[in-house]
């Protein structure tokens, strides 16, 4: 079974109420995409509801912590050491396109530290969670990150920057290396489920680059307590900060690290 503290129970019951309203307005989707305007408006309205299930729940359940939150912002709570940091819909894009990789992610911060996790795809039902020191879970199976060793058997996870995001350049630099030595690319969508995947060992890898901490917070612990190892793109530990990660087992990590440093321009 997996460990669940008050704080994660309270993080799961939260995510589970947040997560069928947001199935069913998923639901409405497929009906939109055909009408003119297109499902644009309905999937903001949806991602704001989200976000207010979310905090109603939490903030029900643990008065005066604090928020980070994507749409709303900070919202200052009177117990300055525990904050939640949450993205109410992860993976916007797919979701607007029909598309069932979309996650909400919940993690709790005490004095800077992240401390329980979770990442919930309500459409596969899959619930991920973590606890510091007590390990990660996929409902109710520990998990583990994959164990091998060799880059060119690992199927490596990224985020494509898109329209409005710098560093295509970059990106377009980053990527034949990784091509060249490794089984696959592959780039779904949503920073919190790839670090979830990373977790429960479905990919080997994944690195981004600009993320914001409601998109990887959750993900870092879940990694962490699968045995993974997670870094900013120069090796540091700023992930969180910067925007910047790398997730992987510790043998691969530093050989991606490597070829994601190397300078390829003069
Ligand atoms: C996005 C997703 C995507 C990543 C973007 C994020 P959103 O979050 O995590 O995979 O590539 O950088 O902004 O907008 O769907 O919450
Ligand atoms: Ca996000
Ligand atoms: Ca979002």
């Amino acid at each position: 079974m997996p460990y669940l503290s008050p704080a994660l129970n309270v993080m799961t019951t939260a995510a589970r109420k947040a997560g069928r309203a947001l199935i069913r307005d998923f639901g409405e989707i497929e009906n939109l995409q055909v009408s003119l305007k297109g499902p644009a408006d309905f999937v903001s309205t949806a991602d704001e509801r989200t976000e207010r299930i979310l905090i109603q729940e939490l903030s029900k359940a643990r008065p005066g912590y604090g928020f980070l939150v994507e749409e709303t912002g900070v919202i200052e709570g009177p117990d300055k050491s525990h904050r939640f940091i949450i993205d109410p819909l992860d993976g916007t894009t797919n979701f607007l396109h029909g598309i069932p990789q979309f996650a909400i992610s919940i993690a709790l911060e005490r004095e800077t530290h992240i401390v329980s996790a979770v990442v919930y795809n309500p459409v596969a039902d899959e619930m991920f969670t973590a606890e510091k020191s007590h390990g990660a879970y996929l409902n109710d199976k520990r998990l583990r990150v994959a164990a091998r060793k060799s880059l060119s058997e690992s199927l490596i996870a990224t985020g494509i920057p898109f329209r409005g995001r710098g560093g295509h350049e970059r990106f377009l630099e980053e990527l034949p290396p990784i091509m060249a030595s490794t089984s696959g690319v592959r780039r779904f969508g949503s920073a919190a489920l790839d670090l979830a995947w990373v977790a429960a060992g479905r990919f080997d890898a994944f690195w981004e680059r600009g993320l914001a901490p409601w998109d990887v917070a959750a993900g870092i612990l879940l990694v962490r307590e699968a045995g993974g190892v997670v870094s900013d793109l120069s090796g540091g530990d700023r992930a969180l900060d910067s925007g910047d990660i790398l997730v992987a087992n510790d043998t691969l990590h530093p050989q991606l690290l490597k070829l994601l440093r190397t300078p390829r321009r003069s």
